[in-house]
């Protein structure tokens, strides 16, 4: 499956959402995942992240995101429409280091 990563938090743009087909993405306040077990691989939201927050869990940069996708999928509402980015997204899209900034 494809997985969220770090890049994610305090951006949260949902253009991913847009084009899931099997609406696989759950929400959080500042993040969002992906369920890893709906996913169908079909690789085609991985482009239209603006802040180039996913990969493929194959990839290394994926590693402990794939239990943290998976553990808040099981706890966060499912989202199917895309919403406004947050407000300070563009401010946060480069900042490295942002994990411990994901709310719970
Ligand atoms: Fe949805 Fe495809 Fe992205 Fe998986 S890879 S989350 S199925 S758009
Ligand atoms: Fe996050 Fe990128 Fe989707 S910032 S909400 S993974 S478009």
């Amino acid at each position: 499956p494809y997985v969220v990563t770090e890049n994610c938090i305090k951006c949260k743009y949902q253009d991913c959402v847009e084009v899931c087909p099997v609406d696989c993405f759950y929400e959080g306040e500042n993040f969002l995942v992906i369920n890893p077990d709906e996913c169908i691989d079909c690789g085609v939201c991985e482009p239209e992240c603006p802040a180039e927050a996913i990969f493929p869990d194959s990839e290394a940069i994926a590693g402990k995101w794939l239990e943290i996708n998976r553990k808040f999928a099981d706890l966060w509402p499912n989202i199917t429409r895309k919403g406004p980015a947050l407000a300070d997204a563009d401010d946060w899209k480069d900042k490295p280091d942002k994990t411990g900034l994901l709310s719970e």
